[in-house]
């Protein structure tokens, strides 16, 4: 799908898009179209009980005078509480709704919209990008597909005065749509196909970015001594991996510590020999949906040369049940020399979690350190499918978390933490176990991980198993993966970690 910003609206138009806020007038270019067929579009709207909401669409299809294929009347609701977020829905929303209809072309007029809470040029911006997000589909596996269900929008026009800033705006968002393409494309591949090597070959593509990637195969982390993370693995017929990948876009010449992202990557949790019932076990090939969001934030950052400095830290395995699979009960030693009884071998992301985190602090000692991990079920009973869990030992890291998430969509919720929630996880024999009691699962998956946390770290949690897919279209996304957590990282270093 092609998007361009232009000047005035192209003879070949398609569908027109003009807005009208709740209440009030109609602004010039929806007033001037709605006199040109004779006030049928106002009374197309009173038809439908159309009331402006932001995002509500009135479809008036071959209007007479007119020689566009359709008129889309959208509503912008109350115009001052229209900022990013709405205008993306909008985007969204028109590209939904136009994507397989059959019209090929759609034209947005948004000039002369006035008293909105964003400037005219990011208004455009954000329609385009919230067209493009929608637009995404996954369809690699598909070797049929009837003409009906083909998309056929392929160009989208947005109207503005302000064609060169409109478009420089674009050009960044259409990096963190790139990031997040890149997330749902890993999310949505099966478990045979994308094992930890051949996501390790994904990562690889980043250096074509100015990423510079660097993989720890099994017999070196053997070596290194990463035990937690080799237990999960062991049963697997797949080797595991360990990638980093690190973008440095400061340009300092004593580089400074980065920033850490970890992300869990069980490209399959079958649970290990603490299975899980097989209902639903399919979904557990977005297992390794944080690792997907740190790459693909880092392949966001590196397209737009953000001025930041971060290491993405991805730990690969696969979790399976055989002759030569963990048990329960078995006594690991992690990379951070501390010994970890293995209850269960299903809490198996805390026990990758542990070891890339210790060598990413040992390594490249960081302040702040994020991981992101599908790490919970009890999250996503808690939750749904609405927020993530967000576990912090930083007051101001939560907050501007907590924040960037708000902004971008990509919305979280802090939990409690406490020593009365880290004593579950006393153990007879060992340092600690991998599993406390059910009350406060996530809460005490948190603490687990926290005991790798190092002393004057600023640490976030990002616990997101009910976030990772989406059961239904969404105005951004399309069912299926969702790239959560890209737009999410990308927002908080733009504000808070890059030199400007
Ligand atoms: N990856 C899962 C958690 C998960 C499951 C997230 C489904 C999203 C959707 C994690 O490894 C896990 O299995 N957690 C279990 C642990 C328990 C059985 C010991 C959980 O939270 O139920
Ligand atoms: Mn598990
Ligand atoms: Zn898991």
């Amino acid at each position: 799908m092609v998007i361009s910003f232009v000047k005035r609206s192209p003879a070949d138009a398609g569908a027109i898009a003009v807005f009208v806020p709740q209440g009030g007038q109609w602004p010039g270019v929806a007033d001037a179209l709605n006199r040109t067929s004779g006030g049928r579009l106002q009374r197309a709207c009173r038809t439908t009980r159309f009331s402006a909401a932001v995002a509500e669409v009135c479809d008036v299809l071959a209007p007479s005078g007119i020689t566009a294929s359709r008129v889309l009347i959208v509503g912008l609701g109350e115009p001052r509480r229209a900022g990013a977020a709405e205008f993306e829905r909008i985007g969204g929303t028109l590209c939904a709704h136009l994507l397989c209809s059959g019209e090929t072309t759609l034209t947005v007029e948004t000039t002369g919209l006035e008293g909105t809470a964003l400037e005219p040029a990011a208004i455009a911006a954000r329609i385009a990008f919230g067209a493009r997000l929608r637009a995404y589909r996954f369809d690699r596996y598909r070797t049929a597909e009837s003409e009906l269900s083909k998309p056929t929008l392929a160009k989208v026009s947005v109207v503005t005065r302000l064609v060169n800033a409109c478009q420089a705006k674009f050009n960044r968002l259409e990096a963190v749509a790139a990031g997040v393409f890149m997330a749902r494309d890993l999310v949505s591949e099966p478990g045979n196909v994308l094992f930890p090597k051949a996501f390790t070959a994904r990562i690889q593509t980043l250096t074509a970015n100015g990423v510079r990637v660097q993989v720890l195969g099994e017999k070196k982390l053997k070596q290194l001594g990463f035990g937690a993370l080799l237990g999960v693995s062991q049963g697997s017929a797949h080797e595991p991996q360990v990638v980093i990948c690190e973008y440095d876009g400061t340009r300092a010449k004593r580089p400074r510590p980065p920033i850490v992202l970890a992300g869990k990557g069980v490209t399959f949790d079958s649970g290990g020999i603490s299975i899980k019932p097989s209902a639903g076990l399919e979904t557990l090939k977005q297992d390794m949906g944080g690792a997907a969001s740190v790459v693909g934030v880092i392949k966001t950052l590196a397209m737009r040369k953000a001025r930041c400095h971060v290491v993405g830290i991805c730990g690969l395995v696969e979790n399976m049940p055989s002759g030569s699979a963990q048990r329960p009960g078995d006594v690991v030693t992690s990379l951070s020399g501390k010994t970890i009884e293995v209850i269960n071998t299903d809490a198996e992301g805390r026990l990758v979690l542990c070891d890339i985190m210790w060598y990413a602090q040992e390594r490249y000692r960081p302040k702040v350190v994020i991981d992101m991990a599908t790490l919970t079920g009890a999250i996503v009973i808690a939750l749904g499918q609405e927020f993530a869990g967000l576990f912090c030992n930083d007051t101001q890291l939560a907050t501007q978390l907590i924040r960037a998430g708000s902004d971008t969509g990509d919305r979280l919720w802090q939990y409690p933490m406490g020593a009365a929630y880290d004593k579950h996880l006393a153990s007879l024999i060992a340092d600690m176990k991998n599993l406390g009691p059910n009350e406060g699962r996530s809460i005490i998956a948190a603490h687990f991980i926290k005991r790798f946390v190092q002393d004057d770290v600023a640490w976030a949690h990002v616990d997101f198993g009910g976030m990772v897919w989406s059961e239904e279209d969404t105005a951004l996304s399309p069912k299926g993966a969702t790239g959560f957590g890209v737009r999410l990282l990308d927002q908080l270093i733009a504000t808070h970690y890059e030199q400007h």
